[in-house]
């Protein structure tokens, strides 16, 4: 049986993946053709965004049928087919489970909008406040209310996501019996891993106005939130030995996630929060440009490794998924330095306590979108937005500014396969544009170069495997305060490991306050490392080595 401590997770947005039939769609048998190219990178699970029948409001997770395949992604024979394949090779699925929220083309909302009070009951409907207004001041994550009026019933619906995402009432036991039944259905098609969709926001707590903010603080980690994890670990995947399952815990607190992950608490294997992937906004807010916050981000990664591994709880740690921008254009370096940049990111995460996620094309050190139109643009959260921002009275081309630091498209352009029109990802139209560098950014050239960022993350990979101490190990920060390096130390009982990251472009020197006497270099992304003398080393632009010893 698996390990999720000594395993790697590779996240594939199926949409962008490969597109076996040339309509422009990515499909499961264009996952299930590039399962060697996974298995080279020597991954365990793949987590695959959701492939559910959905309208694509919000690229599947508007989910209108839990148990069919959407046609555009192929059939249940596909998908089949896929985990044979994958379990062939050693790879498990994971799948994602949207349970916030469904499609409001699910059976269930439009029976619920034809007045079934059954099914009305499934989703949060509330009469306005008495002027008529909506029951709260509650905002969407996509922008605008989080109320919907609907004139037949006089009330309105919750949506924390867009107007086509009604948000379910998890105090309803049915709903909760519902949603059991999804996750045992794909049990029995031998799926080994559950990522749970914002889950930390299925309970609401009061509904009343925020005068401090959006209503966040009402529904994130709510009340009953630790109750129904429970449930749903024990009546489902808590049955069976080998199910990992990974928690999104949208603007959760830590020491809720000592429990969601908790080693005793029975609730998920491990979480992501996003604290760390905030220090580019303006306190929640997004749509800003400011500069990264080194200082803020380091405090906040040792604190989230410090804090986890006291309390015997479990972190998914990452930079990349597919609401994210790609790492390298967000802290690393997209020219001169764009390899070693990608590398030093990468040794960060892969030698941290949890369990790593790489997103797809990450491997590759993909970059932003670099797109300039809103035509451009696909996503429902990034055209609302620029829309909110000129009323807000942005021009354009700052609106645009702001898109191209912060879209979700950034990483949902197609997998660059080879240097082949639209990156070698689909013979048809993409439904997004590739991004421009596919020439001299894909998979065919870093498979056939020994020094790519491919190979680098393959090692690392392999590293966790080999080294108990990167997954078992305790950490230690290094010098919290140093403003450009971020410096860590692992130990598992007679193994030491430090890493030491140089995160600018820029020399650096670093005095360590442990010494490298009997240290060796495990992995680097330059050639040799000048180690000056037993507490000292220099640091080249980008720079990372990982120093390890057994007594
Ligand atoms: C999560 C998903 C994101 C989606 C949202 C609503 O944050 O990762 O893509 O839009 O939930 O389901
Ligand atoms: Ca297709």
């Amino acid at each position: 049986m698996k390990d999720f401590k000594k395993s790697v997770v590779y996240q594939i947005y199926p949409k962008s993946f490969y597109d076996t039939n040339g309509d422009g769609f990515g499909d499961l048998k264009g996952v299930t053709s590039k399962l060697d190219y996974i298995k080279e990178l020597g991954v365990d699970y793949i987590w695959m965004t959701p492939f559910f029948v959905s309208p694509q409001k919000d690229n599947g997770y508007d989910v209108e049928n839990y148990y069919e395949i959407d046609p555009r992604y192929g059939t249940m024979e596909d998908f089949e087919e896929l985990a044979k394949e994958a379990k062939k090779r050693g790879i498990d699925l994971m799948l994602d489970m949207v349970f916030n929220h469904t499609s409001d083309q699910h059976e269930w909302f439009q029976k619920a909008l034809s007045g079934d009070e059954k099914y009305k009951n499934y989703y949060i409907f509330k009469k306005g406040k008495p002027d008529g207004s909506a029951p709260t001041n509650w905002e969407s994550k996509f922008g605008g209310s989080a109320w919907q009026y609907v004139p037949e019933f006089d009330e309105y619906y919750l949506h924390l996501f867009d107007v086509s995402q009604p948000d379910l009432n998890w105090e309803n036991e049915e709903v909760r019996k519902e949603v059991q039944k999804v996750i045992r259905f794909w049990m029995k098609k031998g799926v080994k891993g559950f990522r749970f969709d914002v889950i930390n926001l299925i309970s609401k707590g009061e509904f009343e106005d925020d005068d401090q903010g959006d209503g966040r603080r009402f529904y994130t980690d709510g009340p009953n939130i630790h109750k129904y994890l429970r449930e749903l670990n024990e009546q489902t995947f808590g049955q069976e030995e080998g199910i990992i399952t990974v928690g999104e815990m949208s603007s959760t607190s830590m020491e809720n996630c000592f429990q969601y992950a908790g080693e005793d608490s029975h609730e998920l294997s491990m979480v992501f929060n996003f604290h760390h992937l905030k220090v580019d906004f303006m306190g929640n807010e997004k749509w800003v440009l400011v500069p990264a916050d080194f200082g803020k981000l380091k405090q906040i990664l040792f604190d989230w490794q410090k804090g986890m591994a006291d309390n015997h709880a479990w972190n998914a740690v990452f930079w990349c998924n597919h609401d994210q921008p790609r790492v390298v254009s967000r802290f690393g370096d997209e020219g001169m330095y764009w390899k070693q940049s990608a590398k030093m990111l990468a040794t960060i995460i892969h030698c941290f306590r949890g369990t790593p996620y790489v997103y797809q094309g990450e491997e590759l050190g993909m970059t932003n979108a670099g797109f300039t139109d809103i035509s451009q643009y696909q996503d429902v959260e990034s055209i609302n937005h620029f829309r909110i921002l000129q009323e807000k009275g942005l021009t354009q081309s700052d609106a645009y500014r702001i898109l191209q630091i912060h879209s979700r498209d950034n990483s949902r352009t197609p997998m660059q396969w080879e240097k082949k029109e639209h990156g070698g990802f689909t013979t048809g139209t993409p439904w997004i544009e590739v991004n421009r560098n596919y020439e001299r950014i894909n998979a065919k050239e870093e498979l056939e170069d020994k020094d790519s960022i491919f190979h680098y993350y393959q090692q690392l990979i392999r590293m966790r495997k080999e080294y108990d101490v990167i997954a078992y190990g305790d950490f230690e920060e290094l010098d919290r305060n140093h403003p450009k390096v971020i410096a860590y130390k692992r130990t598992y009982g007679t193994e030491q490991l430090q890493v030491i990251a140089n995160f600018y472009g820029v020399d650096v020197e670093w005095k360590s306050s442990q010494s490298f006497n009997g240290f060796e270099v495990l992995i680097g992304n330059y050639d040799e490392t000048t180690i000056e003398d037993d507490k000292k080393i220099s640091l080249r632009p980008y720079e990372a080595v990982v120093l390890y010893k057994k007594e």
